[in-house]
């Protein structure tokens, strides 16, 4: 067998003979750690035991089966695990049936030093993994201790996933990332750029459709790597290798109003992709564009591959072809050697840009990453302080984006009801601020999970909006 990337993947046809008709009756309790990406794998695996006959048990304590999809982009997520893990493993020592998952991220850079530190744990499998998922148990239903860790081609993805909304579905569409950023770790863990064929991607789409879902988000770490592995592979392939190509080839899909994408990296991001967002109706306006520093040399070191300058240039040509789009970042403060007017050209571009929403973090050593080696490491204490101070900037210029929608009529999507509110549904504008209001209009007409409506903005808060239904 052959494939595009060059993996050996012989394997899965022995794979394939070898596992055994799994059938089994217990309970299973999965626990995501992360990103977006870590929400779409749990959902696939919770598909795949679902269909070999597991079901969702009524709490984590109750569980035969548990499975931890780990994070690891910063110590304080790796650490979160660990005191998971610390409980389960205690729990199986009086139940001893019971399975000990552990997959994601930490799975992967950890591999068999987290059966050293938790010999309770079953299985420790890779995001490349997530689809082996049941050949996987097989081997732990005969009595092994299994680490899957082993860099593979990621199979498409055939599972029924079972997912958390039943409006908003997460589409993968490139795996992994080629970059190398020195202060992450997710190259090394989730392993290089893997492109979904348009096809497939076109289709979960058109199933999704089917399903009742009305929004899809396109996933890829750095989502316009996509389709870079693809030329010269089918047709469509061909046709379809770029991000901006792809959006085009899955804008016809019956049934789906709105598409989004995340995570853009302001290296690839270009011009065609902001006409395309711009001329295609369903691609809804809003950017999710780390920039990570305000400062040229910061962005330097962290070998990010551009300037704040061209940062600046592609926030203008958003903002000129769709005036009200929402643009949203990831920041990080106290990279190493980051100096106070660094710091502060970081501030700068917060409040120059006027982010919709924005994602902060201190900065976090990680294993195996060329900045975690630098002597020049920021003191705890100015990392607090950065966070802090930065936190209250992009909160008060959320708040000022925020009002522009006072009094305005939104489209919402319905996607449930507020958690904390059930006289209320919950949805978000096409700009992605989410939104509350009454299931009800004044006149009794009611509406139902997936419905697009219309709504009166009343009430602003820095990263949510509330309004009546028109
Ligand atoms: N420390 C702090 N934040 C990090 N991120 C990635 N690696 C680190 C790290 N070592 C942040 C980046 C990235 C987001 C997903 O997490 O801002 O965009
Ligand atoms: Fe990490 Fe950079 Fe890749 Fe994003 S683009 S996943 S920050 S290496």
């Amino acid at each position: 067998m052959s494939n595009h990337l060059n993996f050996d993947y012989s394997y899965l046809e022995a794979e394939e003979k070898a596992k055994v008709a799994i059938s089994l009756s217990g309970t299973y309790w999965i626990t995501t750690f992360g990103c977006q990406m870590n929400k779409a794998d749990s959902e696939r695996m919770a598909g795949i035991l679902e269909s070999i006959g597991y079901q969702i048990a009524p709490s984590e304590h109750e569980a035969d089966l548990v499975l931890y999809n780990t994070c690891t982009i910063r110590d304080s997520a790796e650490q979160k695990v660990y005191s998971y893990l610390g409980r389960q493993a205690q729990r199986k020592r009086t139940n001893p049936h019971i399975i000990l998952i552990v997959a994601g991220c930490v799975a992967q850079q950890e591999g068999a030093s987290l059966l050293r530190r938790v010999p309770e744990i079953d299985l420790v499998m890779g995001p490349q993994q997530t689809n082996r998922l049941s050949y996987l148990l097989s081997q732990v239903e005969n009595g092994q201790q299994v680490i899957a860790t082993e860099e593979s081609y990621i199979l498409e993805d055939i599972t029924n996933a079972r997912r958390e909304s039943s409006v908003c579905g997460w589409v993968n569409v490139v795996y992994g990332c080629n970059e190398r950023c020195t202060y992450c770790v997710v190259p090394s863990v989730r392993g290089k750029e893997q492109s979904r064929l348009p096809e497939s991607i076109k289709m979960e789409m058109e199933i999704l459709a089917t399903q009742g879902f009305r929004e899809v988000t396109l996933l890829g770490q750095n989502v316009d790597a996509y389709g870079r592995d693809l030329a010269g592979i089918s047709p469509e392939g061909r046709r379809h290798n770029t991000l901006t190509a792809l959006l085009y080839f899955v804008h016809e899909v019956k049934g789906i109003n709105r598409i989004r994408f995340a995570t853009s990296h302001p290296r690839y991001f270009t011009e065609r992709l902001i006409e395309a967002c711009s001329n295609l109706s369903k691609v809804c306006e809003h950017f999710h564009i780390p920039c990570q520093s305000g400062d040229d040399e910061v962005l330097k070191t962290m070998a990010r591959g551009y300037n704040v300058d061209r940062y600046y240039r592609i926030v203008d040509r958003i903002r000129s072809r769709m005036p009200d789009a929402s643009i949203s970042a990831d920041i990080i403060v106290a990279f190493p050697g980051e100096t106070d007017t660094q710091y502060q050209r970081t501030l700068e571009l917060v409040e120059k840009v006027g982010f919709d929403q924005v994602n902060t973090a201190a900065y976090s050593p990680r294993p195996n990453t060329p900045a975690s080696n630098w002597s020049i490491q920021v003191d705890e204490r100015i990392k607090v302080e950065r966070l802090q101070q930065l936190n209250s900037l992009v909160e008060k210029k959320a708040f000022e984006r925020s009002k522009r929608y006072l009094n305005r009529i939104e489209e919402i999507l319905i996607e449930g009801l507020n958690p904390k509110d059930s006289n209320q549904f919950m949805g978000r504008t096409r700009s992605n601020r989410l939104t509350f209001f009454p299931t009800h209009t004044s006149k009794g007409k009611s509406y139902t999970y997936g419905d697009l409506v219309m709504v009166k903005i009343k009430e602003i808060r820095a990263f949510s909006l509330t309004g009546t239904l028109l």
